[in-house]
């Protein structure tokens, strides 16, 4: 079983191996309805007897993880937290991230078994760098790496390096861990790169992304700068996507849905008071909420799915900029040019 060194990123490799998993699918179909909203479905992709109401154990129930190696960003609370606890209850080593080492040892703790932290503050490309080293040195393969961690609707302009802080948070450090990390993905049996959007999506300007704008400087609005990472992050997985194309690996999207967490506390204390009571009726609990992306990262029936953007378990297509190729490539092209110098 991997434990960690104390130092931050004194990782081993001992106690990392491989498994197989298994579980059902249930068909294919191209639209569904929920309520008065139509979703249309992607053709030919599987769809899942899963729904809303899906737990994260009951979406990969019967699916052994022994052996996979998964890397969450995030994993001290919320999604990411959940998302860990649930792999590593399927066998998986979880190699759980938060932005301060304590921080991420207590998410581990808190889990037990099986569970591995390590430092990541994603506002530092140098953070990123070092993280990405150290699981690079394991030397081992990495069958699922989960970008989770997120913030939302800052409400005064914070900048990282220059960059409005959700896009330099939520997308390029995301978009430099992977780049850093793709060879240890396309080097498991079959790797998958999991990648947290939102419906939040819609919340940005109808260009998706303004390049023009990267600073958020101009008419700031946290709602909006955070609707463009959720873009970013959906743009960054097809373009991933189509690279990985002929490899084993894969790269989906997910929207989790609305979800009780700690995402909200970036709202001034008056919206949180009037906004957490009301919002606890209407949420999924974090058991539920964290069921597409554990579906997603380990559902053997999507082991050919890459490119795909889901919710409540199954395939939708998402609209604004979300399926814009050319955007995508934009976008990943001047990710790179923002991580200059951290790339190689
Ligand atoms: N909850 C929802 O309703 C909802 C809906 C749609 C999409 N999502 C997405 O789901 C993902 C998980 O969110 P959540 O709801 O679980 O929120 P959460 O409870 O606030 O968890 C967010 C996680 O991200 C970490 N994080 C924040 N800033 C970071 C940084 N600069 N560097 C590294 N890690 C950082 C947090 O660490 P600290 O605790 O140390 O800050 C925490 O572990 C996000 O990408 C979010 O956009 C959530």
């Amino acid at each position: 079983m991997p434990r960690h060194d104390p130092t931050t990123h004194g990782l081993t490799r001992r106690g990392f191996i491989r498994g197989g998993t298994a579980v059902a699918l249930a068909g294919t179909a191209s639209a569904c309805s929920r309520g008065d909203e139509v979703k249309v479905r992607p053709e030919g992709v599987p769809v899942s007897a899963f729904d809303k109401k899906t737990s994260a154990t009951e979406a990969i129930a019967g699916v052994d993880l022994s052996g996979k190696t998964v890397l969450v960003t995030g994993a001290t609370s919320g999604l990411g937290l959940e998302s860990m606890r649930v792999l590593a209850g399927a066998g998986a080593n979880v190699l759980g991230t938060g932005r301060t080492l304590a921080k991420a040892r207590e998410a581990c703790a808190s889990v037990g078994a099986r569970c591995t932290p390590l430092e990541l503050e994603l506002e530092s490309l140098d953070s990123v760098r070092a993280c990405a080293d150290a699981v690079r040195a394991l030397g081992m393969p990495l069958d699922v790496l989960m970008l989770n961690a997120g913030i939302m609707s800052l409400p005064k302009l914070e900048q990282a390096r220059g960059l409005e802080k959700q896009f330099a948070v939520n997308h390029l450090g995301h978009f430099l861990l992977a780049h850093r990390l793709l060879d240890q993905v396309k080097a498991a049996p079959q790797g998958r790169v999991v990648t947290m959007s939102s419906s939040a999506y819609k919340w940005a300007p109808p260009v998706g992304i303004e390049f023009d704008n990267l600073s958020g400087e101009r008419e700031y609005d946290g709602n909006k700068a955070y609707g463009i990472s959720k873009t970013a992050n959906g743009l960054f997985s097809i373009e991933l996507a189509r690279r990985l194309a002929g490899t084993s690996a894969t790269s989906n999207s997910v929207n989790p849905g609305a979800v009780d967490t700690n995402l909200m506390r970036n709202l001034p204390g008056w919206q949180r008071t009037i906004f957490t009571p009301i919002a606890r009726f209407l949420v999924k609990p974090v058991g539920v909420g964290a069921a597409t992306q554990v579906y997603v990262a380990a559902a053997p029936a999507l082991a050919q799915v890459s490119g795909y953007y889901f919710e409540d378990c199954n395939p939708v297509v998402p609209g604004g900029q979300m399926t814009n190729a050319t955007l995508a490539q934009q976008l990943w092209a001047k990710s790179e040019e923002l991580c200059a110098g951290y790339l190689a």
